[in-house]
């Protein structure tokens, strides 16, 4: 190995084949290894033999749930918002060619109680039992003004300074209520907490009306879409484009120890008593266990079912998403779901996840509010996972290391921290300004 490439990757979760894929038609020089002898990483998909091999050990999986192979279990279950920044950075790539998309059935939000659709437009809010009747007025008014928001018409702005007036200003200008701006906030504009509601509201609205838009794409019950065959499509699509832009793909190197030079700036990685030559090292926390720190870990339950989540509709594939206040929880909780109608179980059965932030050591009484909601399970499995930052920023050490994927089932704070390394390697900010319609022909089906 005694060429020097630009950039080496280790760890081949989503994030890191992104940024591999992106880097490679950028026209850099990059050697992609990973440790495993599998692709994704902690985003991994696996069939059942491998899931049971993960959570059950030695045992084997029932032959009541069927032929392992038609299982794709996503270890980061995540939907994507059909207009959003993932599908923007998919078509930048053009690796949707690689990809079959099938819209996602329903987006529903857990209030009071009871799980509701989440209404996303005039129309909607006022058909929403979500709602009373003078609130639905209310939130009414609010999706009309997004609705015609054009950030470069001031007309549009409600006589408003977009940079300076706050979300909790714009909300109090149309008086909602408490449970809608909960609902607004964590299930539209997807902010994981309420600091959104002291910063300036442009982004705010933007991401209400992302929302909006994505859900009128594709005229099904939510603004997500989500790969046939599951999320392990996608590293293995950013692999291939690699490929075609000269990148090397190594699985199963065992070590993979980056070296670093007098001055503590990284110049390669061995493994196997070779040493590869590079510039810059993207990695996942994993391989850098000295550059990171722990923040928090993620606890989920993993399901199988032989039906929906109750209350939705029947959607084979549906987000709930629970706000912290619901709970009276310093996080929120999110359902996934998703079935055969996605290819990733066999025929009746559904895959069903219930993630959140943990707050404590016992992730089966943390996680039950939302584990009641699913009804009764053929199968249910318990993993806490640490999730790591790191502490460096790449610019002193040459290494780019990635957060470790947050509870979220949504694709929003996962593609802003690849966008975030991006910039951090390349010195420059992805180029994002594609034709969205260009993702259409997959997603149609
Ligand atoms: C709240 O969310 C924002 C992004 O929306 C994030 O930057 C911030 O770190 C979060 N704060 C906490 C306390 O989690
Ligand atoms: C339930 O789903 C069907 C399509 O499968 C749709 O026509 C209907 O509007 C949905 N109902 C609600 C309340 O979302
Ligand atoms: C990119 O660099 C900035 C400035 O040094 C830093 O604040 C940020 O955390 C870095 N982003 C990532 C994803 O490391």
């Amino acid at each position: 190995m005694d060429e020097e490439y630009d950039v080496i990757v280790l760890g081949t979760g989503l994030k890191e084949c992104i940024l591999s894929g992106l880097l490679s038609v950028d026209g850099l020089k990059v050697l992609h290894m990973d440790k495993n002898d599998y692709y994704g990483g902690e985003s991994t998909s696996l069939n059942l033999n491998q899931l049971w091999k993960r959570l059950r050990g030695d045992e084997q999986p029932p032959e009541y749930l069927g032929s392992s192979r038609e299982y794709n279990v996503d270890m980061i279950p995540k939907f994507m918002m059909a207009n959003g920044t993932l599908v923007r950075v998919l078509i930048h790539a053009n690796v949707t060619k690689y990809l079959n998309f099938k819209a996602v059935d329903g987006s529903f939000v857990y209030n009071k109680k009871k799980i509701y659709k989440v209404p996303a437009t005039d129309v909607e809010a006022l058909k929403s039992p979500l709602m009373g009747l003078l609130e639905k007025r209310r939130a009414r008014k609010f999706f009309l003004f997004v609705q015609d928001f054009d950030e470069s018409n001031p007309k549009t702005h409600a006589g408003m300074n977009m940079d300076t007036t706050t979300g909790r200003e714009l909300i109090a200008k149309y008086e909602l209520d408490d449970d809608t701006i909960d609902f607004i906030g964590h299930a539209l504009a997807l902010h994981t907490n309420d600091s959104y509601l002291d910063q300036p509201a442009l982004d705010f609205v933007k991401r209400v009306k992302l929302y909006a838009e994505s859900l009128a794409r594709f005229q099904s019950g939510s603004p997500y879409i989500y790969p046939m065959y599951g999320l392990g499509e996608l590293p293995q699509a950013f692999a291939r484009l690699s490929a075609v832009y000269g990148g090397t793909y190594m699985l199963n190197k065992p070590q993979c120890k980056v070296e670093f030079d007098e001055n503590g700036k990284a110049i390669g990685v061995t493994s196997e008593g070779e040493t590869a030559k590079g510039k810059k090292i993207v990695c996942d926390p994993s391989y850098l266990p000295d550059k990171v720190q722990q923040i928090g870990k993620v606890a989920r339950a993993i399901c199988i079912m032989s039906h929906p989540i109750p209350d939705t509709n029947e959607s084979h594939s549906a987000q709930v998403i629970i706000p912290q206040k619901q709970l009276g929880r310093k996080s929120d909780m999110y359902l996934f779901c998703c079935s055969y109608a996605h290819n990733v179980a066999p025929k009746g059965k559904y895959i069903a996840f219930v993630l959140t932030e943990a707050e404590t050591d016992n992730p089966e009484t943390e996680l039950k509010p939302g584990v009641d909601l699913l009804g009764k399970v053929d199968e249910i499995f318990y993993e806490t996972y640490h999730r790591f930052v790191p502490t460096n920023d790449g610019s002193a050490d040459n290494c780019f290391i990635s957060t470790s994927y947050d509870a979220t089932t949504h694709f929003e704070s996962t593609v802003m921290d690849v966008l975030s390394m991006y910039t951090n390697i390349t010195g420059k900010v992805l180029d994002l300004s594609v034709d969205l319609s260009a993702a259409s022909a997959g997603d149609e089906q």
